[in-house]
């Protein structure tokens, strides 16, 4: 009797949860323009690298003075695929940077007025303990798919980096980048003088631009893992989002 009386009540929560869209709009738009343009620094950001592969700490840093550490790359500065200050590396590397940086703005203030950080990305505090999270850890390590039920909402792990993503690695990729702008520490020198200077600044950009790049390849890991389908459809459509792939 209490079954009877209980399960049609479930079923209008289950139907209410399958009926409401995975990710929102906003969300996936943002998702999408910010992969594109991210993709776009990366590889400007690559051709910028290739003209002077060697990085510096302190405020200045030159062919000739001590390095910090060397990529084994080679300088192109001085061929033909020259990058320099007026090619197309650092024109896609800025114009991708500003839709980064705006893109990355309207979902950063939809998501705290829409209370979707506070709701869907906040870890709940029994989730913080060691027990979920190794659990998580231990069924990626054994490439365990996740339940239909537990692909619903992001877990513990997903969570916490997705937070550090977006309210840690962008800002002070942002940060770094902008603090390597004369025009801009013209204005506000603290934001390089911080840092220890601007080849400080270059050397922590480029640290934190690897950590992103990281992130990305286990982020499309773990999106595989899950189910590449079901979930690449989620976050285009806004539907779906299951463990098990429908064909
Ligand atoms: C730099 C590039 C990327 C960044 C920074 C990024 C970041 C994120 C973030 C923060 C979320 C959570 C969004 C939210 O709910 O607010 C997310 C979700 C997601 N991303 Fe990405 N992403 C990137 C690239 C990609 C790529 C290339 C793919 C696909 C190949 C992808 C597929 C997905 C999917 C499917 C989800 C939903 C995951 C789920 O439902 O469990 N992302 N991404």
């Amino acid at each position: 009797m209490a079954e009877s009386a209980h399960l049609p009540g479930l079923a209008i929560q289950n139907s209410d949860v399958l009926d409401s869209p995975r990710h929102s709009a906003l969300v996936r738009v943002t998702h999408w323009i910010h992969t594109l343009s991210f993709f776009a620094l990366v590889v400007s950001g690559i051709g910028i690298l290739l003209a002077h592969p060697r990085f510096y700490w302190g405020e200045t840093g030159a062919v000739g003075t001590p390095s910090l550490f060397d990529l084994p790359l080679p300088f192109l500065v001085t061929t033909s695929t020259y990058i320099g200050p007026s090619s197309w590396g650092r024109s896609l590397h800025f114009l991708s940077a500003w839709i980064c940086v705006l893109n990355g703005l309207l979902y950063a203030i939809s998501g705290l007025l829409s209370q979707h950080f506070r709701k869907n990305l906040l870890p709940a505090r029994i989730d913080l303990s060691w027990s979920p999270i190794s659990r998580i850890v231990s069924n990626h390590l054994r490439m365990k798919r996740p339940s239909e039920e537990e692909s619903l909402a992001y877990n513990v792990l997903q969570r916490l980096t997705y937070l550090n993503v977006v309210f840690l690695l962008f800002p002070s990729m942002i940060w770094t980048g902008l603090a390597m702008s004369p025009s801009i520490t013209s204005v506000f020198p603290i934001l390089v003088t911080v840092l220890g200077g601007q080849q400080s600044a270059r050397t922590i950009h480029f640290f934190i631009a690897a950590a992103l790049v990281l992130f990305l390849i286990v982020h499309i890991a773990m999106v595989c893992l899950a189910g590449f389908k079901n979930h690449m459809r989620a976050m285009i459509t806004g539907r779906g989002a299951g463990g098990k792939e429908s064909s």
